[in-house]
């Protein structure tokens, strides 16, 4: 029998790994894609890393690029489930693209390094996913290096993002000394064999939660250690709570290696019975479109350029929000009210590309665009004729002044500003008077990118001088005096129109305050 919208939406699982550089989400997004049959050997997702990534060197940005693309949606079936990872870039190349992604997903898997603990960039990223409300799934990896204390580490993670956690499991020695995880959930033991992959690497416990007196671990201190450590926190610490899980307020927290595929698959599991299916979607005018609407929306929320050097191509990505996508239908474009055609999309696995012929809420899918769309903007097809929230603009941190080099090239210049604006790549702004430009970006990366862009694809060479970190924010048109500006609260106005003064300090700010109290100062994300 045919299967149902709804059937097939209940299937679905589309999370974001999110992580600090390096702390193994590469390497656990692999192992998924292994358990998921995406991929049949590991290295495929990135290859391996020759010597330090180089800010500079543009080659390596582009291969970057090139491998971020075709591992930026990955999708497999698994344990009847189908589930979508959506890539969200690590490194340096740290931007608004990160953030977006977070927005099209149900639930984040954060990947901690257990030596380190909570990173900057990792704090950053779980804000967003805070601010959504959606699950956050914590992996503590790289069990099988001496890390800290377990114990120090849960408390670093609810004190510094302030999120209650619950242990699935619980490390059995470190490093050389690991033994195994005692299951907190399933109730057994999970064995340390790195060369072994069946279930003899489990062990159940007994109704003490105890491993059988005669096994040989049973007398062992370090697991006498980890029992009383278990009693302690079943007894002291939060319950396990599936609907706090559900809305983002308890992360269950994992031990595990990526690299030695160690828990990962009992993460796997465990995180697909309780990540959630696809859900209703709020709609500017907060209607709410079901999943099931027979009729077809998304939105979307990155494009990306060049996905093809060969081709020049741009693809802007969607989150299908209700009804089935499918292959040459027609849609609305909402901001526009234009009719497009879908022939030409694409669907993405970990190392190619695959032509998609229908997808329902929570798949991504790409649409080859040819400078139709915007971030941000909805697509429907019949009568559904929505327009979802506005993805969130993030507020900028640093700010350059930006000029062509060649007066000659004006028109170039304009087009490849409106076009990576479009695509969400740099934020745009405008002194009031002399219309200078200024971009800005959350991560410096950002401006390479763009700098690199404008030369390639628009055969423009930027002077980008550097205005240093600013602080931005926007106040209301009806309050706003041109007077209120100087040479330390820089005012400009945002590609809608919009003012906002970018402060030099916090310092410049307070002062700005003291000195107008009734202006509000808002910021974005
Ligand atoms: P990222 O995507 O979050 O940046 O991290 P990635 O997976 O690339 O992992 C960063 C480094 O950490 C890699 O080592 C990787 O092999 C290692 N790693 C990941 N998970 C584990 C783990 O569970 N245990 C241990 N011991 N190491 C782990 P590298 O030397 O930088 O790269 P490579 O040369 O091994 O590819």
């Amino acid at each position: 029998m045919k299967e149902t919208i709804q059937e097939a939406v209940d299937k679905r699982r589309t999370f974001a790994i999110i992580s600090h550089p390096d702390a193994g989400k590469t390497t656990i997004t692999e192992k998924l894609l292994l358990f998921g049959g995406a991929i049949r050997s590991a290295g495929t997702v990135k290859g391996k890393k020759t010597g330090n990534f180089a800010k500079s060197d543009w080659m390596e940005i582009e291969k970057q690029r090139g491998i971020s693309v075709t591992s930026s949606v990955m999708q497999f079936d698994y344990d009847g489930k189908r589930v979508n990872i959506l890539d969200t870039p690590g490194h340096e190349d740290f931007s608004e693209d990160t953030y977006r992604t977070l927005m099209a997903v149900d639930a984040a898997v954060m990947v901690v390094d257990t030596a380190k603990g909570i990173e900057a960039q990792t704090k950053k990223l779980f804000q967003v996913c805070r601010m959504r409300g959606i699950p956050i799934f914590t992996f503590m990896n790289k069990l099988d290096r001496d890390g800290r204390d377990p114990l120090d580490l849960l408390e670093e993670l609810e004190e510094v993002l302030e999120i209650d956690s619950y242990p699935m499991n619980w490390p059995i020695g470190m490093g050389k000394g690991l033994e195994g995880i005692y299951d907190i959930y399933h109730k057994r033991i999970e064995f340390y064999h790195p060369e072994k992959y069946d279930n003899e690497r489990f062990a159940m416990l007994n109704e003490e939660g105890e491993l059988p007196s005669e096994h040989k671990l049973a007398q062992d201190s370090i697991y006498r250690q980890v029992l009383e450590e278990v009693e302690l926190l079943v007894e002291a610490g939060n319950e396990f709570d599936a609907d706090l899980v559900a809305a983002g307020e308890l992360t269950p927290v994992f031990f595990g290696s990526a690299l030695t595929n160690f828990g990962v698959q009992t993460f796997l599991e465990t995180f697909l019975q309780f990540a959630p299916k696809p859900s209703a979607h709020k709609t500017q005018d907060e209607t709410i479109v079901e999943p099931d609407n027979e009729d077809f929306s998304g939105f979307i929320f990155k494009i990306q350029a060049n996905m093809n050097p060969a081709h020049r191509d741009r693809i802007a990505f969607v989150r299908v929000c209700s009804g089935v996508f499918e292959r040459g239908m027609d849609v609305t474009l909402e901001r526009t009210g234009k009719k497009i055609k879908l022939n030409n999309s694409t669907q993405f696995m970990a190392d190619s590309r695959e032509t998609v012929e229908n997808a329902v809420a929570g798949d991504i899918i790409g649409l080859y665009d040819t400078g139709n769309y915007q971030i941000g903007d909805t697509i429907y097809s019949g009568k559904l004729d929505v327009a979802y929230e506005e993805l969130p603009q993030f507020t900028p941190e640093m700010f350059m002044k930006v000029t062509t080099k060649n007066v000659m090239k004006q028109k170039s210049f304009h087009k490849g500003m409106q076009q990576l604006v479009q695509e969400g790549a740099i934020q745009l702004y405008k002194t009031y008077v002399t219309e200078d430009y200024i971009i800005g970006a959350v991560g410096q990366l950002q401006f390479e990118v763009f700098q690199h862009r404008m030369l390639n694809e628009y055969n423009t060479e930027v002077i980008m001088t550097p205005m240093g970190n600013k602080t931005a924010r926007w106040v209301d048109p009806e309050q706003l005096d041109e007077n209120m500006g100087s040479s330390r609260n820089i005012l400009v106005k945002d590609r809608f129109d919009q003012p906002l003064f970018l402060f030099e300090n916090q310092f410049a700010m307070r002062w700005f305050a003291d000195k107008y109290p009734e202006v509000e100062l808002k910021t974005l994300l």
